[in-house]
């Protein structure tokens, strides 16, 4: 799946990196760049930046910046390929990866115009044929507005045998590629047939918008396929355990509610995004998988389980929850009445009343107890004592101890135990989860946990996130090296940088500092080792100081802040990392030690030494220059 770099840069050349990110950010020019209020995070004076000369966007506030590529990625939450994608979509420009040949890449093509060919003409069957004035009725009978059925591009597939193959064939459409994306079937005389006969149809959308498979609901008693739904089979554009639906039209909203709301099938979709909750996704029948709850990680870490309030529902929900724990999200789930699901209940009672059911959700402990209790768990004490290990089975899938501390105490309260005995108990399930069944995300996360202390080897190292103190550090650096060089590098050492790279460029800074008293950033940029290494560089030499003369007038957070402070704020928070890590294994020692009954003196002494280090360094006065006052 590699793009050729010559490519990449055509597509970045070809677009304009202001008016792009105009398009979604009100930017004012000043001076050399643009500025305006950041996309990413909250603020009410503009800290985000645009440099078209650089080609470079960074927000002052957030420290968030990069290429255009990089915006696309972090404003579509979409991988490096799916930016590169968009933008080239966008400029059209047509890709195509090294590794598969030309043929290969436009054959990917012809498999998305197949689909998209297919959703247009499965609509247009239902709002101009006799035929499918039928489902359009159906449709409007479960209450789907016009504007919904616009949405959600709905649709109706003629009874005929060959409505489909035959009228891609007259666009130049082959039946080979419908059949590719499950659309259509060969018969033994080599003839082919459409796959879809009279049903409803509900085209998947891929992150992007682009259709990539179809759900298919039955119509007519005398189906001859059995399923009320049927879906499309695997094929090259469509990975049934990594797309969620409903994901295109729900994104922007999961991000700006910061949740999603998960239910069972597509009507269920429908009905609650119609109600006016547009975070809403579906898994479509399906077990949820690791690879869609990552998806779901790319908008948000919470998750909001709505499922049929039947047993199968409650029965997935459990499983759900605990790959979702495994995960690091957090999941609540917000209960039905008996007999509704989503669809019904909001048809029913509203959209109001639905968010209102949200609101109400409960945490996995509080879901799993009263499915235990309607199992008759808690009625003996053997039942009880099952039930409250299979609450701290799930309490052992979460990552974060803080997070697992507080779920125990809830217990503890709740079933008037001794968190101490919980504690134990959780610890015999705390045995590792295989890596193979964490999101890349959740094992970037367990590679930290694992080597954030001896991080040394450099594979590692990219897996690992820079501390945003070392950034500033090193930013500040660069901004006024003649000052902040020999001040910076009289407290820290630039083996105190937990990051490679962060380290590279600490020792880079000072080479360059000590052999020639000032320093080049492309000099630099030529000796720096890798990549990662020269593009953190350029991000971090993307300072208010190059914006020009007018930098001051913008009233970003940078221009208001004395570098030197900044340096000394970065300084005592590096430093006071490391103690607070310290701080942490220390508490976990004496845990495991009173635990066992072991003496415990040596580590509240500990800790009380920790603690005096972690007050005198927020009280110290580093010996800062007295220039650069801004
Ligand atoms: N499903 C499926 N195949 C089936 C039945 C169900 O793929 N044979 C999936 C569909 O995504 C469906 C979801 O499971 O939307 C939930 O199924 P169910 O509750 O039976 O259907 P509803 O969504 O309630 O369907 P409808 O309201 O259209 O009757
Ligand atoms: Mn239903």
């Amino acid at each position: 799946m590699r793009i050729p770099d010559d490519k990449i840069q055509e597509i970045r050349n070809a677009t304009d990196i202001v008016e792009y990110i105009g398009t979604f950010v009100k930017l004012k020019k000043r001076g050399k760049s643009y500025l305006g209020l950041c996309p990413f995070h909250s603020e009410k004076t503009p800290s985000f930046n645009v440099s078209p000369d650089k080609g470079m966007y960074y927000c002052f506030g957030c420290s968030r910046g990069g290429d255009v590529i990089k915006f696309v990625m972090e404003w579509e939450k979409a991988s490096y390929v799916e930016a590169i994608e968009i933008l080239a979509e966008r400029a059209g420009i047509t890709i195509v990866r090294t590794e598969e040949s030309d043929q290969s890449a436009s054959e990917t093509e012809k498999l998305y115009s197949a689909c998209t060919f297919a959703a247009r003409s499965f609509n247009k069957n239902m709002m101009k044929t006799e035929e499918g004035a039928f489902a359009l009725k159906y449709f409007q009978s479960r209450g789907f507005s016009d504007k919904t059925i616009t949405t959600f591009g709905l649709g109706y597939s003629l009874r005929a045998w060959d409505s489909l193959v035959k009228g891609a064939g007259e666009e130049g459409i082959k039946p080979e590629y419908l059949e590719k994306v499950g659309l259509a079937r060969k018969r033994d005389d080599g003839g082919y047939y459409d796959a879809f006969r009279g049903r409803a149809m509900f085209p998947i959308f891929s992150t992007t918008g682009r259709v990539i498979a179809f759900g298919a609901r039955k119509l007519y008693d005398d189906d001859s396929i059995q399923g009320k739904y049927i879906n499309s089979s695997e094929t090259p554009i469509y990975h049934k355990s990594k797309v969620l639906y409903g994901i295109y039209q729900a994104k922007e909203a999961i991000r700006e509610k910061d949740s999603v709301v998960l239910v069972e099938g597509y009507a269920d979709l429908i009905s609650v995004f119609q109600s006016g909750t547009h975070n809403v996704v579906a898994s479509s029948g399906t077990a949820l998988t690791v690879e869609q709850i990552q998806l779901i990680s790319r908008y948000t870490k919470t998750v909001i389980f709505v499922y049929d309030a039947d047993s199968a529902g409650v029965s997935a929900m459990i499983r759900g929850i605990d790959l979702i724990l495994e995960n690091n999200l957090d999941v609540r789930i917000a209960a039905l009445p008996e007999g509704e699901d989503p669809d019904s209940f909001v048809k029913n009672k509203g959209g109001d009343a639905f968010e209102e059911a949200l609101s109400k959700a409960v945490t996995f402990i509080d879901f799993k107890a009263s499915a235990l209790a309607s199992e008759g768990k808690f009625n003996s004490p053997e039942g009880k004592a099952e039930a409250v290990r299979t609450l701290v089975q799930s309490i052992a899938k979460i990552k974060d101890p803080l997070k697992q501390t507080f779920f125990i105490k809830d217990v503890a309260e709740k079933y008037k135990l001794y968190e101490s005995a919980l504690i134990s108990e959780l610890e015999k399930f705390t045995r590792k989860v295989p890596d193979r069944y964490l999101s890349p995300a959740a094992q970037r996360d367990r590679g930290k946990e694992l080597t954030a202390k001896d991080a040394k080897s450099a594979k590692e190292a990219t897996l690992l996130e820079i501390p945003l103190e070392e950034k500033e550090l090193l930013s500040v650096a660069f901004e006024e090296p003649a000052q902040m060089i020999p001040f910076i590098f009289t407290y820290i050492h630039p083996d105190e940088f937990s990051h490679p790279y962060t380290k590279e460029i600490a020792q880079l800074l000072i080479d360059e500092f000590d052999s020639k008293g000032a320093v080049d950033v492309n000099h630099l940029t030529t000796r720096a080792s890798k990549e990662e290494v020269r593009k953190l560089i350029s991000e971090l030499s993307f300072t208010p100081y190059q914006l020009g003369s007018r930098w001051e007038k913008v009233g970003a957070r940078l221009s208001e802040t004395r570098t030197s402070d900044r340096a000394e704020g970065a300084i005592k928070r590096m430093k006071k990392k490391v103690l607070e890590h310290e701080l942490a294994e220390n508490q976990q020692r004496m845990k495991d030690a009173s635990l066992s009954g072991e003496e415990t003196v040596q580590f509240l002494q500990r800790h009380q030494e920790i603690f005096k280090s972690l007050k005198e360094i927020e009280k110290a006065q580093l010996a800062k220059p007295g220039v650069n006052e801004r």
